[in-house]
């Protein structure tokens, strides 16, 4: 078998695949051989048990129906990059291991800010993940709080930092938190509006309350696109008090930074110019395979200091006029991402990408209005994207507590039909199904199929 081709068939069509395979916890490993070969087996064999074992039980993410959690897209060219970054295997920790892999990691992330375009005051370095970005950030403003002293000799006297974040916020912030030492009781989850958007009022009251407590505000965390209903704090207001109370602020856009490819989104970067740290994930929304998250800040120096480790081994003749990216996160080794990115950008252009993206957000926009119009269906958000949250209100006269259990039994059916994968969350209390457009290949012809799958069971 020629496994370009299998690939490349795959994603043209995968629906001999259910979307999300009924299985059992164990079902897979029962059917795998429980001790390694001593002796080196014939290929094929692994090829047919990927075939026979692992391919039909997957989650099939690149299915056009699968509209679960959000989106991880890819397309060929961006699996090409990944293929030939795969072979080739360098590791592009510095300049030095890896010329090319440095520069045209510079190039393209250039190339990514002027595409959603960010301030050129930000300079920008590939993450493995947006949970890794937004820790990354934690700690630059630790340390340059704390002077660099923190990494130097501990938290010593530098205790009750506090950071804030909305009740919405994703749950990688609550980990980096924990991980960068602040301790999870310090992170104050700020309420939300109706439209689920983190409250500028709130968040003053709970750093003023704080000072006076003789705690020490550090951080601000804004979500553009928060992952239960894709909310967007208000990045401005958020912005201004940062600046009065003299804190980092930290803007996740995970999954919608994409959309910020359109001009029509931009208004929501209101006042980024003055945001310290901003990231969002290619490898979410932008047709680029897993892993590819755009970090950028503001202040480079203090990022590279906070991450900077010069043993004997590492160091080179142009360290002083070269990036050596193993200094702008955690790892020491990192892979050749910007390929797959610069091969997605070059061939989609800037406006195909736009056009991909308008097009999910239009399917997006023609379901919700059916469901808006379905009697006894009722949106539980604003879509601000490409995500619609609704649920299912067999009877009005029915208690919360039955209108959630009749949700998760029609996302019970739904899903169990093989057919299309969706997710959920709740919102404000409320059990919330999600159906996300923005899988590389949905079209209407799709949208269409949920939507007759939804009609069949309300
Ligand atoms: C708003 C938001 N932030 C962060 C993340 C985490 O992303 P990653 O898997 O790249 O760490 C997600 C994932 O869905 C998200 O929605």
């Amino acid at each position: 078998v020629n496994y370009s081709s299998w690939i490349a068939d795959y994603l043209e069509d995968n629906s001999q695949f259910d979307v999300k395979p009924k299985l059992s916890p164990g079902d897979v490993k029962n059917r795998l051989q429980a001790l390694p070969p001593d002796e080196g087996e014939n290929f094929e064999n692994s090829i047919r048990d990927f075939e026979n074992i692992i391919a039909p039980n997957l989650t099939h993410w690149q299915s056009p129906n699968f509209h679960a959690y959000f989106n991880s897209n890819t397309s060929y060219e961006s699996v090409l990059g990944e293929l030939l970054a795969a072979g080739l295997n360098v590791n592009v920790f510095s300049w030095q291991t890896s010329p090319a892999g440095t520069e045209l990691e510079e190039v393209v992330m250039g190339w990514l800010r002027r595409m959603i375009a960010l301030p050129d005051t930000f300079e920008g370095v590939i993450q493995d993940t947006a949970s890794s970005a937004s820790l990354v950030s934690f700690l630059t403003a630790r340390e340059k709080y704390s002077d660099f002293r923190i990494n130097e000799s501990g938290f010593g006297d530098f205790t009750g930092f506090r950071i804030y974040c909305s009740e919405e916020a994703h749950s990688s912030i609550e980990k980096g938190v924990k991980i960068a030492g602040f301790g999870k009781n310090n992170l104050v989850k700020i309420p939300t509006d109706e439209k689920f958007a983190m409250k500028p009022a709130k968040l003053r009251e709970a750093i003023q309350k704080d000072i006076s407590a003789g705690m020490k505000p550090l951080c601000v965390v804004s979500t553009i696109g928060t992952t239960g209903s894709t909310a967007v704090d208000p990045v401005k207001e958020t912005g201004k008090i940062c600046r009065e109370f003299k804190l980092w602020h930290h803007v996740d856009a995970a999954h919608a930074g994409t959309a910020m490819l359109l001009p029509e989104y931009r208004y929501l970067l209101e006042g980024i110019e003055n945001v310290d740290t901003f990231v969002f994930n290619p490898h979410k929304w932008m047709f680029t395979n897993f892993d590819f998250s755009a970090y950028f800040v503001r202040d480079k120096e203090a990022l590279i200091r906070t991450f900077e480790i010069m043993p004997e081994y590492l160091k080179t003749s142009v360290d002083n006029r070269v990036n050596n990216f193993r200094d702008w996160g955690i790892p020491l080794g990192r892979r050749f991402r910007a390929l797959k990115m610069w091969f997605v950008i070059r061939s989609m252009g800037v406006k195909g990408l736009q056009d991909k993206i308008r097009g999910h957000i239009e399917l997006a926009c023609e379901l919700k209005k059916k469901i808006e119009s379905h009697k006894r269906l009722e949106l539980l958000a604003p879509m601000e994207f490409n995500t619609i949250c609704f649920r299912y209100v067999p009877d009005k006269s029915a208690r919360e507590e039955e209108i959630d259990n009749a949700n998760i039994e029609l996302l019970k059916k739904l899903n169990d039909t093989g057919e299309v994968f969706l997710s959920h969350t709740r919102l404000k209390g409320k059990y919330t199904i999600r159906i996300v457009v923005g899988q590389t290949n949905t079209s209407r012809e799709h949208t269409e199929k949920l939507w007759k799958l939804i009609r069949k069971f309300t």
